[in-house]
């Protein structure tokens, strides 16, 4: 990608991020900060807004060792969801997706942190994604992949039978390191293309969310559908449209 439009991208990533802080996060919530080169401006904003005394009292969850670092740089304080400060839940996540169809259904995992991203997604109250609009699709998975996140003991039979679903399954390998990505959790990732049998009408992403995690060795999918989220969109005219689940 150019420079320019590199320049561009990042422009609209921050307009998104800094729109849904300014709108729905409010001194006092436990927050899910989602993981990525869209939510991290968000995490930025609310780094500002902590310094400048603007925002308080904020108990996060980082969805990633990258999101991690981040809150550490913003000094935003974070916990483990397991700790007394979040065990109550989650306010709110905002976080980037990869694909997000006209239901705000979406595909997510394209940095490899889907797995803790859905238990952020699904343990809070309100749910909120920042994209800019390249990501708007009709249909999930015919441009992007969907990230499945597999136990490296199953890999061949898990690639088995999504085959046998009609996906062209690809084994994620690292960049910088011979071999797979190896998750956070210790797992591979397959990201599959969906064949016509997926795309059948009767298949929807969030029967395809539920069947994919039925088969043995799938630790999580991409498909994020049972917490419709409100969609912050950063348009190339300069605004930020809210979208909220049909
Ligand atoms: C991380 O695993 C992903 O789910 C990201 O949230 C998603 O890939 C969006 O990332 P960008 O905002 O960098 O496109």
């Amino acid at each position: 990608m150019e420079q320019d439009t590199i320049g561009l991208m990042n422009e609209l990533k921050q307009r998104a991020g800094n729109a849904v802080t300014d709108s729905m996060v409010k001194s006092g919530m436990k927050l899910g900060l989602g993981t990525g080169s869209t939510a991290v401006y968000a995490v930025r904003r609310i780094g500002e807004l902590l310094a400048q005394g603007v925002l308080r009292d904020i108990c996060a969850f980082a969805t990633s060792f990258q999101t991690e670092i981040e809150c550490e740089k913003q000094n935003i304080p974070f916990f483990n969801l397991n700790s007394r400060e979040l065990s109550s839940g989650l306010d709110l996540t905002i976080d980037g997706a990869d694909e997000v169809d006209n239901k705000n259904n979406l595909i997510k995992g394209g940095g490899g942190a889907l797995l803790i991203e859905k238990i952020a997604a699904y343990a809070s109250l309100k749910y909120a994604i920042v994209i800019d609009e390249s990501k708007l699709t009709q249909r999930l998975g015919s441009g992007f992949p969907v990230p499945v996140e597999v136990v490296p003991a199953a890999r061949v039979q898990v690639t088995r039978v999504l085959e046998k679903y009609g996906a062209n399954v690809i084994l994620r390998e690292a960049t910088r390191k011979a071999g797979p990505v190896i998750t956070e959790h210790g797992n591979i990732i397959l990201d599959i293309h969906l064949g016509t049998e997926f795309h059948g009408s009767s298949v929807t992403p969030s029967l395809m969310e539920t069947e994919l995690n039925q088969i043995p060795g799938v630790v999580e999918n991409g498909f994020f559908t049972k917490n419709p989220p409100v969609v912050y969109i950063a348009r190339s005219n300069g605004t930020v449209e809210t979208r909220l689940a049909e």
